[in-house]
This record gives C-alpha cells, structure tokens and sequence, in this order.
C-alpha cells in the first residue's frame, strides 16, 4: 500500500540532526518582512521540534536568484524574526551546503537550531541534482518537508532528497493537503475561482483545468492587461508577458467549449505612475502613457455580482497593486464581500498565496475566511487535481 511517512508524536529524535524545508518565501521591502504567515505557519513544527530536543536544521529558499549568488535575497533577515519568534538564538550560515555546514550542524546543542543560506542560489537545487541532494541529506540524520508552498516544485531539497535520508511528511503540510482537498472534491456550485498575479504563462495549464471544473474564472490583475490587448485595446506601459496569444485564444475557446463563463476586466483604475492618482476608464480610453493598476467599477460591480451567486470561492492573486491605498480598493471590496458572504453562511471560501494572503491581513479579513493556505502555484496545482512531485516523493510502499 502506498502511504506517505507522516512525522510521529512518539518519534525519537533527541540529539538527531533534523533537516527541515520551510518555505520562507516572503516579501521584503529594504530588509524588513512585510508578511510572515508562513514563517507563523511553521512554527509548531519547530517548537515541537525544539521540544524534542532535535539539533534542526533549516532548508530554505526566498525569490528566483536562479543559482546565482543575489545578496539582496539572502535568508538573513529572516533568521532575526525566527529568533524573535522563538525567543532563542538561529544561527544563520552564509552557505547551505558543503563540508563546513556538515560540521556545523554535528555541533548544534540540542533544541537549537541553525538557518542555511538561500538554497537557491545553488542552480543545482531547480535541477532537482542526485548529487546536490546527497551532499544536502549529509547535513541530516532525518528530513521533513514542512514546505507545501514549493512541494509543486521538483527541486533537489523538496524531492531527489528523500531518496537519500529517512524522510517525513510535517503536520503543516498534511493538514493543508487536507483542508484543500476537503472543501474543494465535493465543492458546492456554482464555484468561482478569481485568479490575479502577473504571468499568464506559468498558469496556463492551470487555468484550462480549472475552466473545465469552474463554473466562472475571473481573471484579473496584471494577467489580465494580456487578454485586454488580446481584444485590441492600448494598454499602455502596464506589464504583460510577451508571445502568449496562442494561450490567450486557447482559454478563451476552451471556456466556450466547457460552458465556464470566463469574466476579465470591462474598465480600469489608470494612472502615470504610482505615485499619482487613479482616473477609471473604459478600455478605449487608456493611452499610451497609462499604467493599469486596480479594475474598475463595472468590472467590481460584475465580480461582486458572480460572488453573490456562488456557493465556493478560490481566490488566488490579488487584482490590483493592493499595496498603495489609491489601488487597493478591488481587492479591498472583494475581500470583503467574499468575507461577508462566507461568515453569513452562503460560501465556503479558500484563499491562497503569499500576495492573496498579505491583501487579506491588509483589509482585516483573515477571519472571514473558510480556510487560508500559505500556497500559490501549489495550492492551484492541488485544485487542478494534480500530484505535486514534492508530496509524490514522501510516498512510501508499505
Ligand atoms: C511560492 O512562493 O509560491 C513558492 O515559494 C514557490 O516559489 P517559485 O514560484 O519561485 O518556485
């Protein structure tokens, strides 16, 4: 039979070297953490851990350095709020793997614990490396990937290194796969599932799943400035990712074909910059000069409108630059609509990624929703039905 090697309450791991993958992937601004629910995330996990008196050592990544030495995205910082947080020193190393860090991690007391570097800026690690990952299972004497934000991704210290060291599935990332995969098999329809953020290319695939479980999608924010030049319109300096009309045409006519009615943005909250002030405009009014930074009030009023009638909501991306006040106010009434509707009864909501979740905390809604996941691109690729390689890779057969 094949399980998935959960971390044991009766495990003995006193005096063990613990290599623990976090996901501490957060926004930094100048050095300082602007959201940090999934380092909170965590933390029983590591006090359990400390609790054990395990030597533990953390795994973790923050950005896209692309195996490249980038010191505005090291882990530093981070190792400061860990030690706030668990009121003792983390030790932070300036490397991540290597004889020096093997040493290190034979030399931490019990209870204490240790923070690596960045491990992506070793380009091994997005190679998913057999031998990158041998050395990394050289700093343990167990792993436990406690990083269900990553675990779509088949990096070495997510999936080849489990093959290599005694490894287990944590408390957090069980329970996430769970409550996902509770409120969303059976869902209750009408189910909507509003999708923001930037790149169009990296959830294509996911969006042509989707359109075939979904009764509506709504596509906005920065993903959905393609799709409005797609219809012919100027969109100005705004960003968009270049060469993906063929994925545009493809999920427009796969939404006919699934009957998904697919809901983009029909005005917009235009500005020259961010520091000016917003002017809403139909498409046919923004010029050459315009950024488009939030949806308009129609396309609000529609939004809005599609939430009253759905019995499930999936909210990945925000759709506006939420974090300047003049550009916020999208996902400010949506979070709040979605709250409100959630907390009368009529909906079950679940919200996911760094940004989605960091726009909630802003509006104070947190606690009106059903479930928040610390995941993006996982959490989406677990509503698509699919097995995320860094879960496949704990599986064990018994
Ligand atoms: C995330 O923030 O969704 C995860 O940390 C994965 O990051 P990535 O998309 O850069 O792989």
């Amino acid at each position: 039979m094949i399980k998935i090697k959960r971390l044991d309450d009766n495990l003995n791991i006193e005096g063990k070297r613990v290599l623990l993958r976090v996901d501490f992937n957060v926004p930094i601004n100048d050095g300082a953490i602007t959201e940090d629910s999934r380092i909170e995330k965590v933390l029983p996990t590591i006090k359990f851990l400390i609790n054990k008196k395990a030597k533990i050592i953390i795994i973790a990544h923050l950005g896209r350095p692309k195996g490249k030495i980038v010191p505005e995205l090291t882990l530093k910082p981070i190792a400061k709020k860990l030690s706030n947080y668990l009121n003792q020193d983390v030790v932070f190393l300036s490397e991540s793997v290597g004889s020096l860090v093997i040493q290190n991690s034979k030399k931490i007391p019990n209870g204490k614990i240790i923070l690596l570097e960045n491990i992506r800026f070793h380009k091994e690690e997005e190679l998913n490396s057999v031998s990158f990952a041998k050395e990394l299972s050289k700093i343990g004497d167990i792993y436990i990937n406690e990083a269900f934000p990553c675990s779509h991704r088949a990096h070495a210290s997510v999936c080849e290194i489990t093959k290599h060291i005694n490894s287990f599935a944590g408390k957090q990332l069980l329970k996430e796969v769970n409550v996902i995969k509770l409120l969303t098999n059976n869902a209750k329809k009408p189910t909507t599932c509003i999708i923001g953020g930037s790149k169009i290319s990296t959830k294509s695939g996911i969006l042509v799943e989707l359109i075939k479980k979904m009764q509506n999608i709504v596509i906005a924010g920065a993903m959905a400035n393609i799709f409005i030049k797609h219809k012919g319109y100027n969109i100005g300096q705004s960003v968009f990712e270049k060469n993906q009309e063929n994925l545009i045409e493809n999920i427009i006519q796969e939404s006919k074909k699934n009957n998904c009615n697919l809901l983009l943005p029909e005005d917009v909250i235009a500005s020259k910059n961010h520091n000016s002030k917003g002017v809403l405009k139909s498409l046919d009014q923004i010029n050459d000069n315009d950024l488009i930074l939030d949806i308009g009030e129609k396309t609000l009023q529609n939004i809005i409108n599609v939430i009253d009638e759905s019995k499930t909501i999936l909210w990945n991306g925000p759709v506006g630059y939420f974090e300047i006040d003049e550009f916020s106010a999208g996902s400010r009434k949506i979070a709040n609509k979605i709250s409100e509707n959630t907390k009368a009864k009529s909906l079950v909501s679940i919200a996911g990624g760094g940004d989605t979740v960091a726009a909630i905390n802003k509006f104070k809604c947190s606690n009106g929703f059903t479930y928040l996941s610390t995941a993006g691109g996982a959490f989406l690729e677990l509503l698509e039905g699919k097995v995320l390689p860094g879960i496949k890779a704990l599986e064990v057969n018994e």
